[in-house]
């Protein structure tokens, strides 16, 4: 990127996460902080192809640090992933004077910015998706807030299988990625926990260990499982029949998208927000932003497409010791 950086825009895209706010709040302030004009894109690629843009000030962005959801709105578009929408958004980019812009979101929309990027306008990703799904990041703004959320559930729902001497099955999202899974299976204590990176064994893994732990005197159990493994009711159904002991089975949802964002949410949301700023002013373009080993780092688009994301053994090994 040779021309000096004069506008940015930025634009949420894809599932909405709790954080995405707080990235917006950054990403507008650090640019105005260097005599950068700022376009808020509304509704993802999208309003890139309706013209739904708005100029942001120091103002547009108050009151939402604590806010969840995205003050931008967030959608998948269908017209933009076509080489001719993609062009479209480009020669809009190009009309406003825009030429740098942050996206917030998962792989999906990391797509988007690469192939944005290849069509003149550069481009810079930041991971909002609380399924923390992001191979080349550690942590996605989104997934603490959705985690606790989670958890909060459980809780209460263990309340009620206590009372009843129950066996509660409880889904929690991630469609190809079992973290969310896995964390609040460890903090709530389930008795097992299921997720897609690893091989389903209902009889093995759950029945068997219910019928065990109940022989040392538990009378109500957990059992977590992500989304990505799925049939929840029929797991619930399974459980009763083979064990005898009452199950329900409780699918929680959107619930998980929403709400205030937790702490660790709004200070990394607001770091990567700060560091995409920091790269298209400094003329760099075209990467993802990303945490590793507790830092912010940037990477490559493409480079960071193509890796795979590494499950987290040692956590599920040690889940699988304390839930007996
Ligand atoms: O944000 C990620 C995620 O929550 C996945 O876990 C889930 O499968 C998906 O989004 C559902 O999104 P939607 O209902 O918006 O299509």
């Amino acid at each position: 990127m040779s021309q000096k950086l004069n506008s940015i825009a930025v634009l949420t895209s894809g599932g909405d996460a709790p954080g995405m706010n707080a990235a917006v709040r950054a990403v507008v302030r650090s640019a105005i902080n260097k005599n950068i004009q700022v376009y808020g894109v509304r509704r993802g690629y999208n309003g890139l192809l309706t013209g739904e843009v708005v100029q942001m000030n120091l103002r547009s962005v108050s009151d939402i640090i604590h806010r969840g959801g995205t003050m931008l709105c967030t959608a998948r578009s269908e017209e933009y992933n076509t080489p001719a929408g993609v062009k479209k958004a480009a020669d809009y980019c190009r009309s406003l004077g825009v030429n740098g812009v942050v996206v917030i979101g998962g792989d999906g929309s990391f797509r988007g910015a690469r192939d944005l990027s290849g069509a003149g306008i550069p481009c810079v990703g930041i991971p909002g998706t609380i399924d923390n799904d992001i191979a080349c990041s550690e942590y996605t703004i989104g997934f603490d807030t959705a985690m606790n959320t989670a958890l909060e559930m459980v809780d209460k729902i263990r309340d009620t299988a206590q009372s009843h001497d129950r066996c509660s099955v409880v889904e929690v999202m991630g469609r190809r990625c079992g973290d969310i899974a896995l964390q609040t299976g460890i903090a709530c204590g389930a008795t097992a926990i299921l997720v897609p990176e690893k091989p389903v064994d209902i009889d093995k893994m759950v029945v068997e260990k219910i019928i065990n732990t109940k022989a040392t005197g538990k009378r109500h159990f957990i059992v977590v499982v992500a989304e990505g493994v799925g049939h929840t009711e029929e797991i619930a159904k399974y459980i009763e029949e083979k064990t005898g002991i009452e199950s329900r089975a409780t699918i929680l949802g959107h619930v998980q998208r929403g709400g205030s964002p937790t702490l660790r949410d709004r200070v990394v949301a607001s770091a990567m927000g700060h560091h995409a700023v920091e790269l298209l002013s400094s003329g760099i373009g075209d990467r993802v932003v990303a945490l590793q080993e507790g830092k912010i780092v940037d990477l490559d688009i493409t480079e960071a497409l193509n890796m795979k994301r590494v499950f987290d053994e040692e956590l599920y090994n040690i889940a699988m010791d304390v839930s007996i």
